[in-house]
Order: structure tokens, then C-alpha cells, then sequence
């Protein structure tokens, strides 16, 4: 895929905050405005109270999104995820988030997310210290910082949220992704780029505005991207 989309700064629409009836059509949306990485939340009504999709969502779209160019980014909010990675990987994932709170094997998870041939994405909850990641210096290729807790959409950004983007971005060096979500709007967008952010998670302020495509444009110029 395009290894590289990574390492420029974008916009990521979550598939979450779409129209169920017509993801399709949304993911098309968004793409043709621009968007080249679409994240998917993964929920398992355990490690947070909702239910949301599974491997059958990124089947469903990664012909459409690798045929525009684009990336599949899978947030696994789910407990155990080692034991779910060589199904997204299979459904055609390109990178995959777990949480460092949902798995006492967070190490092997992430080794299980790189031998599937995925980008492996380090996230972490508002509540959890960043001294988390320390251990694991070398063990991912991208960090997701949460700026809401995990499990809904549509919930405002946890003001101060710079202070631990900056504080992971410090800890991470300058060349590792560094994704952020929760609450990501225009002015949200904007601080967490000066505060360190690459990767911008913005599901409701694109799919909740009439304009689909301006909304991503204006976030998408916020963030720098
Ligand atoms: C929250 C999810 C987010 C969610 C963001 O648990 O991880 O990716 O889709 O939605 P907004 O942008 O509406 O906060
Ligand atoms: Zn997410």
C-alpha cells in the first residue's frame, strides 16, 4: 500500500460517525475531498460499552479505499486484541491500533500486528501515563493518543489535551506518526498540530456537517495537512 501516507499529515474521517445505509458512498465522499487514510473503530462492548463493527467493515471497503490510494486504519477498542489481528490484517487492514490498557501482552500484540504485515499503532487512554509507551520504544510505528475516552463518538476534546501530545511527542521523537481522537474539529485540529499531532481522527465535525467534503477541507487546512 502507500507506505508513505503515514509520514505526511492527514485527515482520517471515522467510518463510525457515517451514515450506515450508505458507508460507500461517505468513504467516497470524503476521498474525492481528499482524505486518503479512513479509520474504522472496532468496539466490543467489553474493554468499552458499545458495540460497533468488525473485520466485515474493512472487507467491505478495501477495495474502494486501496483502489483510490488510501489506507485502512483500524482502532481495535477491544479487549484481547492479539487475538483479532490476523482477522483484520486478512480484511485488508493497513495499520492497527490496540490499547496498551485492554491486553497484559501489549508487546506481543503489537509483534502480532507487524508479522500480519500492518503498521502497528500504539493507543492510549486520557487516563493511562504516558510513561506507558517507554517500554516499548521500537515496538510500534504509530501512537494514538486518545483526546476523549474511548467508545463514543461526538464527545467534546479533553482541553489540555497538548500538554500529553506534547509530552508523547517528546517521548517518540520527531519521525513516528502521532494520531489523535476524540473531538477533533477545526480549532482542535489546529492545537493538537502546533502541540505535535501528524494524524487527525475527525469523525462527527465531518460527517455531522451538511457539507461533507467542505468539512474535511477546512479540518484538513486546520491541521496543516
Ligand atoms: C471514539 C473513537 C473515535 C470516534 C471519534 O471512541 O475512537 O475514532 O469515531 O469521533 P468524533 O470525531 O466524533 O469524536
Ligand atoms: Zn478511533
Amino acid at each position: 500500500m502507500q507506505d508513505d501516507l503515514l509520514n505526511t499529515r492527514q485527515v482520517a474521517p471515522s467510518v463510525l460517525a457515517s451514515d450506515f445505509a450508505r458507508v460507500g458512498a461517505q468513504v467516497e465522499e470524503v476521498m474525492t475531498a481528499g482524505a486518503r487514510v479512513i479509520h474504522i473503530d472496532v468496539m466490543d462492548g467489553a474493554f468499552v460499552p458499545a458495540l460497533s463493527m468488525g473485520p466485515q467493515m474493512v472487507s467491505a471497503l478495501h477495495d474502494q479505499v486501496h483502489d483510490a490510494g488510501g489506507w485502512l486504519d483500524v482502532h481495535l477498542m477491544i479487549e484481547r486484541p492479539e487475538r483479532h489481528v490476523e482477522a483484520f490484517a486478512a480484511a485488508g487492514a493497513d495499520s492497527i491500533s490496540v490499547h496498551v490498557e485492554a491486553t497484559p501482552h501489549i508487546h506481543y500484540a503489537l509483534k502480532a500486528v507487524r508479522e500480519a504485515d500492518c503498521k502497528a499503532g500504539l493507543a492510549l487512554n486520557p487516563g493511562t501515563p504516558t510513561t506507558a509507551i517507554d517500554s516499548l520504544a521500537g515496538a510500534f510505528d504509530l501512537l494514538l493518543c486518545m483526546t476523549v475516552n474511548p467508545g463514543w463518538g461526538g464527545q467534546p476534546y479533553i482541553p489540555g489535551s497538548e500538554a500529553r501530545i506534547e509530552d508523547l511527542r517528546a517521548r517518540i521523537g520527531s519521525d513516528v506518526p502521532l494520531e489523535v481522537d476524540g473531538g477533533i474539529d477545526v480549532p482542535t485540529a489546529g492545537s493538537a498540530a502546533d502541540a505535535g499531532a501528524t494524524l487527525f481522527v475527525a469523525g462527527s465535525s465531518i460527517y455531522g456537517a451538511e457539507d461533507v467534503a467542505a468539512a474535511y477541507r477546512e479540518i484538513a487546512a486546520a491541521a496543516g495537512a
